[in-house]
């Protein structure tokens, strides 16, 4: 079973979204014993303390996490954190099922390490995942709801939809994320508008203090001047950090076949776009920034933590490197920063800003 985790699945003559049920369904099942685990941990694991990062009020071991629609269903949790991944972010979840897109709907782009995918906001719903999780239980990595509306939902009943979420399964989360940026539904209002944002942030911080931290993912074709403005409505609502970037609408040159797929495009073409979104927030506000978008080994993440992301995450990389990922960017990273001279990765959070 080790092995075949460790297998090439995107050069595979199976359909991309295929493999990836298969490989998540070998991490579900490695991770639900103790002894498998413990054998995930041994082969993969790498853990230094030069890597933790407190934020959220939370210990990530690792700033390397797993990105959003990795495991939307809460599957696979505790073998991603056998990984050596330092968090895992769940959903995203919505508050009752639906369905995403008609298949085929996730397409390799192998020439440009890419992936176009057109999944939308598919889940089996917050009571499910519940059940799941008080199941099985947690890891011992921070983790991350990422929340989502039904699709027909307008402006107003998207308030209740993520509220719906956040009550259901906060107690699980040690963060929870607001996804107003996927590409690939339809929708009639525009989700980062700052009107939309404000009532998003005034609803899940309304409660009291001890509500959970909640963020925002952000799109990486958001212009400047809007990202500004989610920085603005954010402060003043008390939001705790952002997320950059979800998929791609833009097309930069690409080599591969399936380039005109319509969908979220991902992995080494949205790098530097989404680099550039940490830049920008990272210039404008001290909220921490998780940066996400085409990371797949340490240069490329150490090169989004100097830019001011404290921590990162990956999906597309995972695809085409496999589970020995983590590994190699967490041992890259411990690397980087000696020859830099930093102690800790905490040290080396915005170094390349003014
Ligand atoms: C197949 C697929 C499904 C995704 N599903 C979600 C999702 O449900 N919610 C979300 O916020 N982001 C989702 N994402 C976006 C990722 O979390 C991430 O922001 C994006 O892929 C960029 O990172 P990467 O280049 O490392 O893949 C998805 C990405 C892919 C490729």
């Amino acid at each position: 079973m080790l092995r075949e985790l460790d297998g090439n699945p995107l050069s595979s003559a199976l359909p991309g979204e295929t493999v990836h049920s298969i490989r998540r369904r070998g991490l579900q099942a490695l991770g639900s014993t103790r002894p498998t685990r413990a054998a995930l941990r041994y082969r993969y694991q790498h853990r230094d303390p030069a890597l933790a990062v407190d934020r959220f009020d939370a210990t990530f071991p690792s700033p390397v996490g797993i990105a959003a629609g990795f495991d939307k269903n809460a599957v696979a949790i505790h073998g991603l954190a056998a990984l050596g991944f330092g968090s895992v972010e769940i959903g995203t979840v919505t508050p009752d099922p639906q369905n995403g897109n008609p298949r085929p709907r996730f397409y390799r782009l192998p020439a440009d390490r890419g992936v176009i995918n057109r999944v939308g906001i598919s889940s089996q719903g917050a009571d499910r995942v519940r059940e799941r999780l008080d199941a099985h239980g947690t890891p011992d990595v921070p983790i991350g709801l990422n929340v989502g509306k039904m699709n027909p939902s307008g402006e107003a009943e998207a308030l209740v939809d993520y509220r719906r979420v956040v009550d259901r399964l906060s107690p699980y989360a040690d963060y929870v994320v607001v996804n107003v940026s996927c590409p690939n539904t339809a929708e009639e209002f525009d989700q980062q508008s700052p009107e939309h944002l404000r009532g998003i942030f005034e609803t899940l911080e309304a409660e009291d203090d001890e509500t959970t931290p909640v963020l925002v993912k952000v799109d990486p074709d958001t212009t400047e001047d809007a990202l500004r403005e989610v920085v603005d409505v954010g402060e003043e609502c008390g939001l705790d950090g952002i997320i950059a970037t979800n998929t791609a609408s833009e097309r930069p040159d690409l080599a591969s076949p399936r380039r005109y797929e319509w969908g979220g495009l991902s992995g080494k073409p949205i790098e530097d776009r989404s680099t550039d979104v940490v830049r920008t927030l990272a210039e404008y506000t001290d909220l921490p920034i998780i940066g996400v978008g085409g990371v797949d080994s340490a240069i490329s993440a150490y090169a989004k933590i100097r830019a001011g992301a404290s921590l990162v995450q990956l999906y597309t990389g995972f695809l085409y490197e496999g589970p020995v990922i983590s590994r190699q960017i967490n041992r890259g990273l411990v690397t980087l920063l000696e020859r830099d001279g930093f102690e800790t990765v905490e040290d080396a959070i915005g170094a390349d800003l003014e």
